[in-house]
């Protein structure tokens, strides 16, 4: 089969799962395509539907990527669901695999909202799979990143389970996974809905990222690694775009050598949130890593 893995990583981990999945699908005889529109400069430059056209290649399953971002799935990843062409049997398959990394507090509705929205989109969803990893943000927040991982071998298990995935559909009569994605409890996934819409609860909830003019000296690292191409070097003065939004992945904040940006709001209050959740939440969810299959 020829297979397409599109994906959105951020900060690293979305980008390992993809690359196992492919290497260990290559190594079981299926044709890899990988594209990875994480701070991609045509991708976010606005025609999400033609960057995509002008670069997938023919495939018969499509696995879509991303982080699971205040429970959701984070909204750049839906937003690259919604921009796919419809399947057409010659370029763009019928069956696509979602999958998503979190940071092992709660891997919340992401699954499910990306099976709907593929689903939507004309494609039989024939699977999910979610993966506990390291939780980025926690990087600037905590003195240890929380939940490090996973390591090399459970990557490659999980991606061994999307190859069992592959052959299990590959005699043509793909069962839909819709209800299995659904996992979370109905009330968690209202509570998910009403309160953690992610735009606006990052910006009620944690501290702003802001550069410190007097300390910047211009050398760019983090327009390199911003994501979603809101850092802009421009000959040595790093801007804003007005048209992306900080997604709070703290990159930036991570690899500015002279520690001029920082978070600037109650940081305190953002810490303590964190603390409480991963007390309460931080790796109670079972099975923490799975690739989940539709009932047969
Ligand atoms: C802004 C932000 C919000 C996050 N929200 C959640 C969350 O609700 N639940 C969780 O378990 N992990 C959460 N995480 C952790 C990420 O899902 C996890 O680190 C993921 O593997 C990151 O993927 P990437 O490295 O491909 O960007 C969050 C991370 C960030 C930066």
């Amino acid at each position: 089969m020829n297979i397409c893995i599109i994906f959105f990583s951020p900060s690293g981990n979305t980008l390992k799962a993809a690359e196992e999945t492919a290497s260990a699908l290559s190594d079981n005889g299926h044709g890899i395509q990988l594209i990875d529109i994480t701070g991609e400069k045509e991708y976010f430059s606005g025609d999400q539907t033609g960057f995509l056209r002008r670069n997938v290649r023919p495939h018969d399953v499509l696995l879509i990527g991303g982080p699971v971002y205040a429970h959701h799935l984070q909204f750049h990843v839906a937003d690259l669901i919604k921009a796919l062409p419809e399947p057409d049997c010659k370029i763009w398959g019928k069956i696509a695999i979602p999958f998503v990394t979190y940071g092992g507090i709660c891997s919340g509705t992401a699954l499910e909202e990306a099976g709907k929205m593929l689903r939507r989109s004309g494609r039989i969803v024939a699977g999910g799979v979610k993966i506990s990893a390291s939780h980025r943000m926690t990087r600037a927040f905590l003195d240890k990143e929380f939940n490090a991982g996973p390591t090399e071998g459970e990557f490659r298990t999980i991606a061994q389970g999307i190859v069992s995935l592959l052959s299990d559909i590959s005699d043509g009569k793909v069962p839909d996974a819709g209800k299995q994605l659904a996992y979370q409890s109905r009330s968690k996934a209202l509570i998910f809905k009403i309160i953690f819409d992610e735009k606006t609860w990052h910006a009620k909830r944690y501290p702003r990222v802001e550069i410190e003019k007097e300390r910047c000296t211009g050398c760019g690292a983090c327009a390199e690694v911003c994501p979603v191409r809101r850092l802009q070097n421009n000959g040595g003065a790093i801007g804003y775009s007005e048209e992306s939004l900080c997604i709070h992945c703290l990159n930036c904040v991570i690899s500015c050598p002279s520690k001029a940006i920082a978070l600037k709001g109650n940081i305190e209050r953002g810490r303590a949130f964190m603390k409480k959740n991963i007390e309460k939440y931080g790796n109670k969810e079972f099975p923490a890593s799975a690739v989940i299959s539709a009932e047969k």
